[in-house]
């Protein structure tokens, strides 16, 4: 008696990381061989915590905005050297962010995302980036709400993608706020799409020392185009260009 052919496994992917729910790849992924693209809304992303319906989407940052903002960063005169400070980027997803940041010398770059497999695809394509030698420094991913994050000791600049909503972002304020009493220029921000940003201007401590839009590359934008013009559900658009703010921590007494 000949026992059924074993039916093949079938991988469950997320919404919106199958080519039917418009899933398009983007140039960096084919360039590397990472896996960074797709579109995901927030409202698939739920694991069971109370921050899920606060979840904005999964989506890489575009390349070339990561570097021109982290360059008017730079510019901006940190206290720290970029050797000195550690790279944080909150809601990192699959790691595009950590990648790109891991090119540059900083002293370390975390990763930290709420959700488990996203997570679980960033430390494979960190693992792929060692292996292709582009890490110039240490790199990795904790999978952990944003409020569970241990801040490091050191000067730190924080990366956000637009990960979350207004009142995640006041929590995340108010514990920043908390870390970073008496570590006066010690903590900065980097926003991008920043939406929530009046969560921020109402916050006593916080100084913005930039605010305006980071172009994207041709390539980039060509990209992001495609990507927007596939997505299964249509709620999501893509413009040439950013919102992008910059602010750094100068203390409560001092604002
Ligand atoms: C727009 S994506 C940005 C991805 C990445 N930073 C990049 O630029 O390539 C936002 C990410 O934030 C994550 N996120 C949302 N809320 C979070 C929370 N409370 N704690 C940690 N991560 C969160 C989402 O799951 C999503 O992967």
């Amino acid at each position: 008696m000949s026992t059924p052919p074993k039916k093949a496994a079938t991988r469950r992917l997320l919404p919106g990381l199958s080519v039917k729910d418009g899933y398009t790849v983007h140039p960096f992924d084919l360039k590397y061989g990472v896996r960074t693209s797709g579109l995901i809304a927030g409202r698939h992303l739920g694991v069971g915590h109370a921050h899920d319906k606060h979840n904005t989407a999964y989506y890489g940052v575009a390349p070339s905005v990561l570097k021109g903002l982290v360059k008017v960063w730079r510019e901006s005169g940190p206290l720290g050297s970029v050797e000195e400070t550690t790279f944080v980027d909150i809601g990192a997803g699959m790691g595009r962010a950590v990648l790109l940041a891991a090119e540059m010398p900083f002293k370390e770059v975390i990763g930290v995302e709420l959700h488990k497999t996203l997570a679980k695809i960033a430390e494979k394509n960190l693992a792929r980036w060692r292996e292709l030698g582009r890490a110039r420094t240490s790199m990795r991913v904790v999978n952990i709400d944003v409020l569970e994050f241990e801040w490091p000791s050191g000067p730190c600049v924080a990366f956000l993608f637009n990960p979350f909503g207004a009142v995640v972002m006041r929590r995340l304020m108010l514990r920043m706020a908390e870390v970073f009493e008496g570590r006066q220029g010690e903590l900065d921000l980097l926003y991008v799409n920043d939406e929530q940003e009046v969560v921020i201007e109402r916050q006593k401590g916080w100084k913005r020392f930039f605010v305006g839009k980071i172009h994207r590359s041709r390539e980039d934008a060509i990209a992001d185009h495609r990507i927007m013009a596939n997505q299964p559900e249509g709620e999501y658009a893509s413009t040439n260009s950013e919102d992008c703010s910059g602010w750094r921590w100068v203390g409560k007494e001092r604002s």
